[in-house]
């Protein structure tokens, strides 16, 4: 493994918010099947962020094949990627949903959103962003690219959440909740790599930015999500609550930003 690729997997895992990495020493030549022990595992010894080689290691780290899962598994497809998500108990969600909220759109979208969490009717009916605020979030799309003349309909781009299970009483997502689905949103983004991300909300925003600041601080500006432009904006939940129209017409104005730049 290159350096270049050790550091891809390191900035992986530290997106998933883990902090430590654990280096097992070389393994012996696994002997036969037919005389085998039972298998013991050596101790893992803790390191920090980034791997520093051992003394005893060369310049370049050898992680031992197969001790990372893949990072983007070869020829990932949202499809395997629900496989992955199976029936999951991951986390404590599970056990309050009826349905897994995992995404919808075109797979080939050059633009994808990412909510919250599935509230009662997404976790109803399977499907993100069908409730009140998703009725709203469906007319922002259409409403203001069908202004700026663009030809954009919702089944256009990709929507997906950053949990996708109901959190109980639409409660807000617990980080350790966020860290375990992390890993399904992002191979989500890495399998379709669109030109650019809108984040709705504070949730979506400290998934893909990993910043403590606001809503109100982040938006308007392009910011990263690796490779990928992301635009902070204000999750249309938020935004129903009548006493919000100068957010309403922030969110306006970040979504013709989104579209003029991927659409132009
Ligand atoms: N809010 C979200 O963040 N996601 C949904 O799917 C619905 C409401």
């Amino acid at each position: 493994m290159t350096p270049d690729q050790l550091r891809r997997y390191l900035e992986f895992y530290q997106d998933l918010g883990v902090k430590s990495v654990y280096r097992r020493p070389q393994a012996a030549p696994a002997p036969a099947l037919a005389q085998a022990p039972a298998p013991v595992e050596p101790a893992p010894a803790p390191a920090s962020l980034p791997v520093v080689p051992t003394a005893s290691a060369s310049n370049e780290l050898e992680v031992l094949p197969g001790l990372l899962p893949s990072l983007e598994p070869e020829g990932d497809t949202l499809p395997r990627i629900l496989e992955d998500l199976g029936d999951c108990r991951r986390c404590r969600l599970h056990e309050g949903r009826s349905k897994i909220v995992f995404g919808v759109g075109n797979p080939e979208t050059k633009l994808v959103f990412v909510g919250e969490g599935p509230g009662a009717d997404e976790d109803a009916q399977g499907i993100p962003f069908v409730g009140r605020a998703g009725q709203l979030l469906t007319q922002m799309i259409e409403n203001t690219a069908k202004k700026e003349g663009i030809p954009l309909l919702r089944k256009d781009i990709y929507i997906c959440n950053v949990v996708k299970c109901r959190p109980p009483e639409n409660r807000t997502p617990l980080p350790d909740e966020m860290e375990i689905c992390g890993e399904f949103l992002f191979r989500q983004l890495l399998a379709i790599r669109p030109k650019a991300i809108c984040a709705l909300g504070g949730v979506a925003a400290k998934a893909l930015l990993g910043k403590k600041e606001g809503v109100t601080k982040l938006r308007g500006n392009w910011r990263r999500w690796r490779d990928i432009p992301v635009m902070v904006t204000y999750h249309p939940s938020f935004l129903l609550r009548a006493y919000n129209q100068s957010a309403k017409r922030e969110a306006w104005e970040d979504l013709k930003k989104v579209f003029h730049y991927v659409y132009d």
